[in-house]
């Protein structure tokens, strides 16, 4: 059997054919390389994906350009004052005084670095469409500043194909040869904000180039700062590899989701159950149920798969399942909380709901996408009272533009029900009296007699 290792570079990667025909320029008509790049790395987009990465290039002996659009986003870096690990506040805090570390909006900067990283977000639209309007401008800009020697690398997470169509391809118009003036690469970001447990530096990075000299220049660059780094033969193995890791993970929440639902039904207590399952060693990986996903990776990544999936009439029946199902579930809860209210004799029209906790996960002050917005709003447009307890928010805006501020004396508030629905790691129940009703979306949130699960 061939192993990866013994495939030689031309039957690795074909070269296209346009690179060689497509140039409209000549190669006297490129932009000069810069004689030597003062920056080893660009960063494109510091938010919880950029900035921990610029940081950790930075940490690693790098001379690091950080580059974002947004001067409000530099100002919240300057002043440290970005939601981050603890590891990475103190790598800002030394950062910020060296002179290896430069923060820029300004995007002629590109030109001086001999690396380009792209790191900016893509969501989906109201109708979970694929916005990829953020990611086309991002690679316009660093396909416009690109020099030659350059290697370009995207990070964000897109459909496959997309390193080539807005990468390679505009790269290609402009004259450059992929491969030799410039180098282009795809590896998926595989971080976990506010999860400590991983050492960013240490979690292995997928990565396929446009052809093998960019695989070996993206490679490199790479292990500038991580220490694993597993090739695979083309751009669009790459980009595949990052959507079945988060379409496996919809999949499996969504199952979990269902088995919570089956085990209420059967008078079971699904935490006991997936505990007891985890203690199988192999062939099985524990999930856990909830109020729905949030964040910038589940509720969204298998949509740009199903997306794609949809124009080469291709069904997915499976994912598809899963995603209606977890687009379902903040809409479940309400109906929950309206349920448990009538079973303790209230309507849900005026009663008094406090949800506890609404990021989309614990210890993340991030709102992208949490179930908790939808869920106030829903329980507001049934002619609920709420009122929400978050120690990393003084307010919210919720999607219909109700605007809430953080209760602070949640006694006081004196909820019909509480609702947990993120508990943080300092978030405090103490003050839950023994007759209070809770209904707990995590499963696993809280030890009250009247607490009754999602
Ligand atoms: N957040 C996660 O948990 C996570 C994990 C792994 C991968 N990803 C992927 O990484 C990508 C980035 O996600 P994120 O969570 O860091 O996004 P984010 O919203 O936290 O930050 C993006 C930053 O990019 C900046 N930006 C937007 N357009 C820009 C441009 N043209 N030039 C420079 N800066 C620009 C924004 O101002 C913002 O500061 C996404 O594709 C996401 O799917 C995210």
């Amino acid at each position: 059997m061939t192993t990866f290792d013994s495939i030689t570079r031309s039957d690795q990667i074909e070269q296209p054919a346009r690179f060689a025909q497509s140039a409209r320029w000549t190669v006297a008509d490129l932009p000069a390389a810069e004689p030597e790049f003062e920056f080893d790395v660009a960063i494109v987009g510091l938010g919880y994906v950029g900035l921990p990465t610029a940081l950790a290039y930075h940490g690693s002996n790098s001379r690091v350009l950080a580059l974002d659009v947004s001067e409000r986003r530099i100002e919240v870096i300057r002043s440290n004052n970005a939601d981050l690990l603890d590891i990475d506040r103190a790598r800002l805090l030394v950062a910020l005084d060296h002179p290896g570390f430069v923060l820029s909006t300004d995007p002629d900067d590109l030109r001086r670095a001999a690396a380009v990283i792209v790191c900016v977000p893509t969501p989906v639209d109201e109708h979970l469409i694929p916005d990829l309007s953020i990611l086309k401008a991002a690679t316009q800009m660093v396909v416009d500043h690109a020099v030659p020697g350059q290697v370009l690398m995207l990070t964000s997470t897109s459909y496959v194909g997309c390193t080539d169509d807005l990468l390679v391809k505009p790269l290609v118009n402009r004259g450059f040869t992929v491969g030799s003036d410039v180098f282009v690469a795809f590896s998926a970001e595989r971080i976990d904000p506010g999860n400590a447990t991983f050492d960013h530096d240490e979690v292995p990075r997928v990565v396929g180039g446009a052809t093998a000299e960019c695989e070996e220049e993206a490679t490199k660059l790479l292990l500038r700062y991580v220490t694993n780094v597993h090739r695979v033969r083309s751009l669009a193995a790459a980009e595949m590899t990052k959507l079945l890791e988060n379409t496996f993970r919809a999949v499996n929440i969504a199952l979990a989701n269902e088995f919570a639902d089956i085990c209420k039904s059967l008078d079971l207590d699904i935490a006991d159950v997936v505990d007891a399952a985890s203690t199988k060693p192999y062939g099985y990986m524990p999930f856990l149920p909830g109020p729905g996903v949030g964040g910038h990776c589940i509720p969204c990544d298998p949509h740009y798969l199903l997306w794609q999936l949809r124009k080469q009439r291709v069904a997915a029946p499976m994912i598809t399942q899963a995603m209606v199902e977890i687009a379902a579930r903040p809409n479940r809860v309400v109906d929950r909380v309206q349920e448990v209210l009538s079973d303790a004799g209230y309507g849900l029209t005026g009663s008094r709901v406090l949800v506890i906790g609404i990021a989309y996960k614990p210890d993340v002050a991030d709102l992208r996408e949490s179930p908790a917005l939808e869920i106030l709003d829903g329980l507001i447009e049934r002619g609920a009272n709420v009122a929400f307890l978050d120690g990393h928010f003084e307010g919210v805006t919720l999607p219909s533009g109700t605007s809430l501020l953080a209760e602070t004396d949640p006694v006081a508030y004196g909820a019909d029900l509480v609702l947990l629905h993120t508990r943080h790691s300092d978030t405090d129940l103490s003050w839950i009296a023994p007759g209070q009703l809770v209904l707990d979306t995590t499963y696993r949130g809280v030890d009250v007699p009247q607490r009754v699960i999602l």
